[in-house]
C-alpha cells in the first residue's frame, strides 16, 4: 500500500488539509479560512456547513496539488480545535444551531451557577476540567436549553452531538459512524477521564441524553470511510485527535516529562505525565494526551487564550507592523530601560488564572513609549504566560516536570526574538523543529501508524529533527525583576481586585 497520508486540520479560523508522503513531508497543502460570527459580546460561533464545504474543498484542493486521486491514500487523519460543539438531526444531518466555539463566554453565568452549588470538586474529580465557558459540556446544555424542543427531540434519540471530529466524521462516513476520541472527549465536561466513560452524574446535572453523545473509540483506530462519492473513492479514517494532542504526538513528546507549546490564536502547553493521572492544585487542567491500544497517556495542560492574537492586534487594532513576522524586529528596537508590561486579557485571563471577566490592561508606560516598546510587551507577555504555566506545572507535579526542554511550533515560533525571551523568562532551554506542521502531522501519524504505513512510535520519534535551540541568556536578576514586574501587573489587571 502507498504511505501518502492526508491529513485534516479544522481549525478555529481555517480548515487544511495535508497530503505527506511516504518519508513524512508534507507534499501539498489545501486551505481556506471561514467566517466567524460574533452574535453577542463574548459569543463566538461557526456555521458547520462553511466548516464542511471548507474541510471538502480542502481535501480535494490537496489531491489536486499533490497530483494524486483517493485511492493513492493510504488513511485519514482528522485534527481539530477542541470543545467546540455541533448539535444536529440524526436524519438529514442538519444542524439545530451554529456551532458554539471553545472560545465563546455565554455560559458564564451556568458555570458561576453549578460553582456556587459547590459542583466545581466534582466536575474536576472527574474530568480534569474546571467549570468555566471554555469547555463543550455548558455550551451543548446551552443549546438543548435554548433551541425549542431540542431537548426533547435529544431525548427521543433524534439528534446527534459531537465536537468537530464527530461532525465532520458523521458527514464524511455518511451518516454511518457517530463517534470521536478520548482526547476530544476529554475536554466536553461530561467524560469521567479515570473510567474512559461519559459519566452519568455529570450527564444528569447538566441534563444531557447520552443517546445524544458519541462512541469514544483510542486515537488510532477505525473511524469508518470515507464516501466514495466525496473524493471518488473510500479512504479509510484511522486517527483523531484534538489539535493540542495532536501537536504532542507530532512533537514525538511520549515520554513522561516532555512538554510542548503551540503559539498559534492562544497558547497550550501540554506536559505528558504518562500514566499517572496528575490531579492540579494550580489551576491546569488534567486531561488526555492519547490513548493507544486502549492504554490511557494523561497530560498536564496550561491553556493561554492570547498569544499570537496579541501580534494581531499589534497588525490590525494598532496598525503598528504590516504582517505578525515583522513584531520580533520592532520588539528588538525597544527601549531596554523601559519596563511595560502588557496583560492579553482580551478574552479574559485561561491558565493559570480563570479569570473570565479580567479585560486587557499595559502598564509602565512614559511619554517616550512607542511602537517598539508596545511590540516588546507584547512578545512578552507570550513569555511571562508561559512561565506562569510551567511553574504550575513544577509545582503540580514536582518528580517529572523538572528539567524540562520546551518543544515549541505554531505561527509564532518563526520569531527567534520571542524564543530568546521564552528561553530567557523559562531559564530552561526552548527546541524548536524543522518540521513545523506538528499538529498535522500527529493527526497523520496516528493514521498512517494505524495503517501500517508508518513508522511506530519509536522510529517516529527519532525521526523528530532540531532546527534550533535556545537557551536562556538573561541573569537571574534581571528575570527576576521582570517577573515580578508581571505579576504585580496581572494582580492589578484580575476583576477581582
Ligand atoms: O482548545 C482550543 C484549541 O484546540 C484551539 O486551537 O489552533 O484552532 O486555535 P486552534
Amino acid at each position: 500500500m502507498s504511505g501518502y497520508v492526508l491529513a485534516i486540520d479544522q481549525g478555529t479560523t481555517s480548515s487544511r488539509s495535508i497530503v505527506f508522503d511516504a518519508a513524512m513531508k508534507p507534499l501539498a497543502t489545501g486551505q481556506k479560512e471561514f467566517p466567524q460570527h460574533y452574535p453577542d459580546s463574548g459569543w463566538v460561533e461557526h456555521d458547520p456547513e462553511d466548516i464542511w464545504k471548507g474541510v471538502v474543498s480542502t481535501v480535494r484542493s490537496a489531491l489536486r496539488k499533490a497530483k494524486l486521486s483517493a485511492g493513492d491514500i493510504a488513511a485519514i487523519g482528522i485534527t481539530n480545535q477542541r470543545e467546540t460543539v455541533v448539535v444536529w438531526e440524526r436524519d438529514t444531518g442538519k444542524p439545530i444551531h451554529n456551532a458554539i466555539v471553545w472560545q465563546d463566554r455565554r455560559t458564564a453565568s451556568m458555570c458561576e451557577k453549578l460553582k456556587a452549588e459547590g459542583l466545581e470538586e466534582t466536575f474536576t474529580a472527574k474530568t480534569g476540567l474546571l467549570l468555566d465557558p471554555y469547555f463543550s459540556g455548558t455550551k451543548l446544555a446551552w443549546i438543548l436549553d435554548e433551541v425549542e424542543g431540542a431537548r426533547e427531540r435529544a431525548e427521543k434519540g433524534e439528534l446527534l452531538a459531537g465536537t468537530i471530529d464527530t461532525f465532520l466524521i458523521w458527514r464524511l462516513t455518511g451518516g454511518r459512524a457517530h463517534v470521536t476520541d478520548a482526547t476530544n472527549a476529554s475536554r466536553t465536561l461530561l467524560f469521567n477521564i479515570g473510567t474512559n466513560t461519559w459519566d452519568d452524574e455529570l450527564l444528569k446535572i447538566l441534563r444531557v441524553p447520552k443517546v445524544l453523545l458519541p462512541e469514544v473509540k483510542d486515537s488510532a483506530d477505525d473511524f469508518g470511510v470515507t464516501e466514495k462519492a466525496l473524493f471518488g473513492a473510500a479512504i479509510p479514517i484511522l486517527g483523531v485527535a484534538g489539535d493540542q494532542q495532536a501537536a504532542v504526538i507530532g512533537q514525538a513528546c511520549f515520554e513522561p516529562g516532555m512538554l510542548k507549546a503551540t503559539y498559534g490564536t492562544g497558547c497550550f502547553a501540554v506536559l505528558n505525565t504518562g500514566e499517572t493521572m496528575v490531579a492540579s492544585k494550580n489551576r491546569l487542567l488534567t486531561t488526555i494526551a492519547y490513548r493507544l491500544n486502549g492504554v490511557t497517556t494523561y497530560a498536564l495542560e496550561g491553556s493561554i487564550f492570547v498569544a499570537g492574537a496579541a501580534v494581531q492586534w499589534l497588525r490590525d487594532g494598532l496598525k503598528v507592523i504590516g504582517k505578525a513576522a515583522d513584531s520580533g524586529a520592532l520588539a528588538a528596537k525597544a527601549d531596554p530601560t523601559q519596563h511595560l508590561y502588557l496583560v492579553p486579557a482580551f478574552v479574559g485571563l485561561g491558565a493559570p488564572y480563570w479569570d473570565a471577566e479580567a479585560r486587557g490592561a499595559i502598564y509602565g508606560l512614559t511619554r517616550n513609549s512607542g511602537p517598539a516598546e508596545f511590540a516588546r510587551a507584547t512578545l512578552e507577555s507570550v513569555a511571562y504566560q508561559t512561565r506562569d504555566l510551567l511553574d504550575a506545572m513544577r509545582k503540580d507535579w514536582q518528580d517529572g516536570a523538572n528539567d524540562t526542554v520546551l518543544r515549541v511550533d505554531g505561527g509564532m515560533v518563526a520569531s527567534d526574538w520571542m524564543l530568546q525571551c521564552v528561553a530567557d523568562m523559562l531559564d530552561a532551554p526552548v527546541d524548536r523543529p524543522t518540521q513545523l506542521e506538528t499538529t498535522a502531522l500527529g493527526a497523520a501519524w496516528l493514521a498512517g501508524a494505524r495503517a501500517g504505513v508508518w513508522p511506530d512510535a519509536g522510529d517516529f520519534a527519532r525521526s523528530w529533527k532540531l532546527d534550533r535551540q535556545f537557551r536562556p541568556k538573561m541573569d537571574a536578576a534581571e528575570r527576576e525583576v521582570r517577573l515580578k514586574g508581571w505579576h504585580d501587573a496581572v494582580r492589578r489587571t484580575l476583576s477581582t481586585t
